[in-house]
Parts: C-alpha cells; structure tokens; sequence
C-alpha cells in the first residue's frame, strides 16, 4: 500500500517510521510518503491561510496550495490510478475498524491534513474529479489539526495489511473484530501481589477456556458499551450467548 501525506508539520508524521509500521516499510509491505504543503506556496511569506468569507474567528486554508500540492501528489503514482483522498475532519464520517478494513483493501491512501478551520471547500470539490474523497473523523472532539488522526488511521489500517502483524490469529480475537470488545488478559507470575489467574485459563481445557473468554467478551460489552452489543447480528449468536 502506498500513502501520502501532505501537511504543514511533516515532524507530526515522524511516529510513521518507528515500531511496526516502520518494519512493514522496510519489508515492502507500506510506502509511506511525507509532504509539506509549504513547498507548494508561490508567495515570499510561505502562507497556507486567510480570513474566512463571512466574517467569525480562525483562519481558513487556502485552495491555491493545496491544490497544486494534490496535483503533485498524483503525477507521482502509478498513471491513471485513482487514490482514495482521506481528510480528516471533526464534521466527517467516523472511523471505526470496519472502516479500517475497507482502507485496508485499498492501493493508495493519500492524507490532507487541515489546520485551523479547515480547508477552503473548493479544495475537496475540485479533488472529486480525480480523487475519491473521504471525509472522516476520529471521533467526537476537536484537535488543533490532522494530523494525529492520521497517526490513528494509519496505525489501524497499517496492521490489517497481509504480513504486518507477526500473528495474524491476534487480529481474529481482538476488540470490534465481530462487534465485541476483547475478554481480559493474564500472563505470568502465576500470583501477583496476592492475586491470581482465573482457574480456567490454566485448565487446559481448550473448548471451556474459548467459551469462558466469549462470555467474559459478552459481558464487558455488556457493561462498557452496550451501544455495541445492540447492534449484533442475533444470527452470528449461539444459544450459549443468549444465556450471558
Ligand atoms: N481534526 C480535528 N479534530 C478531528 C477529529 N476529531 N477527527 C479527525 N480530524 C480532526
């Protein structure tokens, strides 16, 4: 998968290179490119931002270097190709991991950061006719800018991609993956500052400790966040399920 991303703090982006996603670029598997919109201005002060049109506070970006930036961005990838244009935004659709997976399948991402109040909506109208554009936010509060929501995004897809994460069965067993948050983990001392491990996870008995974990998943669903457990599909539960 290749990604852009264009932004007045290239530093923001540096968390790309570290950890696993770093690893997944030097195997191949995630190329990541880091673009700053300033290269992109044409006047002496290297200005991204004006006043809005109709007066209020902040300040607004302006189309003129964003859109030649996009254009850059374009003629840099495979010819004819049409990425998916990912802005993140407080007033855009939310991520959630399933949003993950369909960016997972995708070729090529590109990221427009916004700052301040955002970026002149001529900017997205015009990205339309060569970019399939995705308005998305992180969730329900403001940031200075988007940055860390594409450190967010890019964590989440970066390791749905085919190789990336080592144990590909820890993505089946995790939280969101079928809807429900994930059961609670131990590992050793088999005591701890005079606790223990629940009897069953040291049983041995596979089939008791895979249906412990799926009650112990339906029941912080339950409690956490039955916002979630609600909108199950009754069909994926078994008899078992409905007696938690
Ligand atoms: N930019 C500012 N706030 C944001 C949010 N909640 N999600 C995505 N981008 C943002």
């Amino acid at each position: 998968m290749r990604i852009d991303v264009v932004t007045v703090f290239p530093d923001y982006l540096a968390p790309l290179q570290l950890s696993l996603l770093g690893k997944a670029q030097e195997a191949g598997r995630l190329e990541a490119h880091v673009h700053d919109l300033r290269a992109f201005t044409t006047d002496r002060h290297r200005s991204v931002d004006d006043t809005p049109y109709g007066g209020g506070a902040g300040m607004v970006m302006t189309p003129g270097p964003w859109g030649a930036a996009l254009d850059a961005v374009l003629a840099q990838g495979p010819e004819g190709a049409r990425p998916r244009l990912v802005v993140p935004s407080p007033a855009g659709r939310v991520f959630t991991q399933d949003v993950a997976a369909e960016y997972a399948a995708d070729p090529w991402l590109v990221f427009a950061c916004g700052r301040y109040e955002g970026i002149d909506a001529r900017v997205l109208e015009d990205a339309r006719s060569r970019y399939d554009v995705d308005e998305l936010s992180i969730g329900d509060y403001v940031l200075f800018g988007g940055e860390v929501a594409v450190l967010v995004v890019v964590e989440a897809v970066g390791r749905l991609l085919p190789g990336v994460l080592g144990n590909a069965e820890s993505l089946a067993e995790e939280s969101h993956t079928g809807g429900l948050l994930e059961a609670p983990t131990w590992t050793k001392p088999a005591q701890w500052r005079g606790l223990g491990v629940p009897d069953v996870l040291v049983s041995g008995d596979h089939a008791r400790i895979a249906r412990w974990r799926r009650d112990e998943s339906l029941r912080r669903t339950a409690s956490t966040r039955p916002d979630l457990l609600a909108r199950l599909d009754v069909d994926g539960l078994d008899r078992a399920d409905l007696a938690v």
